[in-house]
């Protein structure tokens, strides 16, 4: 879960919401485990946030506002000054907590609410998802699904595919600030994307939709089975980018994981982001169902993030080969439409309440 929050007031935070926002952290640290069996939250700041004081952010945390990273894309931007990410294997145990925050609990799992981040903030948006196989299946009823049901129940998208392979993963501590105030915190830039996957199952078969998610040797050469549980802990994808413009001509198509990898290689050939994206049905701001994502991504800089999604539209692809345009044949981008943008600091947890841009 995601809770956008505006802090009340202009200016800078008081201590009044500095204490408050502190012990409702506390007290979530105190009823629950720090794992996936109790509750993993963080919190995380804007550009906006940082305005609100005189001094700027030090040089050592790249944070630009949210902008628009393609030509096609017109999302609004979530500017509000945090946002509170909520994970846990089990659903209660996130809305428990979400409810102490905001004020509709007394107790949480048995420890007493001693003050609650709404003291502080109002809730501007509450963003729901879920991520892991059968979820995505099981809530496939939503506008952007075709009524045929075709997401597979091992599949933990409704695209089909497992994502987030160990070694196409930046680690967290390749992803950690190192130096600076903020060392040891970590930037989030977040979308929130909506999937129109009609074209996607209805007129693509298994292998077009290898290509377009992954590459087009990939489904030449038969690497990937059912979800791709098969590619093990790698997708292989290093292998294909020296020569995408030549698969591209020749297959009419260019992958979605081959575009962006081009970017998201260090010179020591490190992955940059860590992506940490999970399935919603979400229509933010209406009660309706779509199959959407949210797409929180951490990396080192804000500008890392920007340049693997500016890889991801393929311009010299489709400058290279008619049959790839810009949003057809082109990865997954005809199915996959950006509707929120915002970026984030999240501080390491000594700054992890109101922080100024210069903590001592
Ligand atoms: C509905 C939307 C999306 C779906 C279903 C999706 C799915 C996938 C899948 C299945 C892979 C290959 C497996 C893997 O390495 O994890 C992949 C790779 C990747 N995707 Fe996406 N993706 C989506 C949107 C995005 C967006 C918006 C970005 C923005 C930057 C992105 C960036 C990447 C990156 C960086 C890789 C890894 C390439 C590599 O370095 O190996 N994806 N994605």
């Amino acid at each position: 879960m995601l809770l956008y929050l505006n802090l009340d007031g202009e200016g800078p935070p008081t201590s009044e919401q500095r204490e408050a926002v502190a012990a409702s952290l506390t007290t979530l640290d105190r009823a629950y485990e720090w794992s996936h069996e109790g509750l993993l939250y963080s919190i995380a700041y804007s550009p906006a946030y940082f305005e609100r004081f005189e001094a700027s952010l030090p040089a050592t945390v790249d944070l630009p506002a949210p902008t628009s990273l393609s030509d096609f894309e017109t999302p609004t931007f979530d500017t509000q000054d945090a946002v509170v990410h909520l994970a846990s294997d089990r659903a209660d145990a996130v809305l428990e907590a979400e409810e102490a925050l905001t004020g509709q609990q007394e107790r949480v799992n048995g420890i007493d609410v001693e003050a609650r981040l709404t003291d502080a903030f109002t809730v501007d948006s509450r963003r729901t998802g879920f991520v892991g196989a059968g979820l995505p299946a099981q809530n496939q009823n939503a506008a952007g699904i075709p009524d045929s049901k075709p997401v597979p129940e091992e599949s933990p998208l409704f695209m089909g595919f497992i994502a987030g392979f160990v070694g196409n993963q930046a680690t967290e501590e390749y992803v950690t600030l190192d130096e600076g105030p903020f060392a040891g915190g970590t930037t989030k830039a977040i979308a929130n994307i909506r999937q129109r996957l009609d074209d996607w199952y209805g007129e693509q078969d298994y292998d077009e939709r290898v290509m377009e998610m992954f590459s087009p040797v990939h489904a030449e050469e038969g690497l990937v089975e059912g979800v791709g549980a098969n590619l093990g802990d790698n997708s292989g994808i290093d292998e294909m980018l020296d020569d995408i413009l030549d698969q591209a001509r020749e297959h009419a198509r260019v992958g979605h994981a081959q575009k962006a990898a081009r970017a998201n290689r260090d010179d020591d050939g490190n992955v940059r982001l860590l992506r940490r994206h999970f399935e919603s049905t979400d229509d933010i701001g209406s009660d309706q169902k779509v199959a959407s994502l949210h797409f929180p991504s951490l990396q080192r800089g804000i500008s890392a993030f920007e340049e693997v999604r500016r890889a991801m539209n393929g311009t010299d692809v489709t400058a290279a080969t008619p049959a790839v345009r810009q949003r057809v044949n082109n990865g997954i981008l005809e199915y996959i439409f950006t509707r929120r943008r915002g970026n984030f600091l999240v501080p390491p947890r000594r700054h992890r309440v109101l922080p100024s841009p210069r903590p001592t």
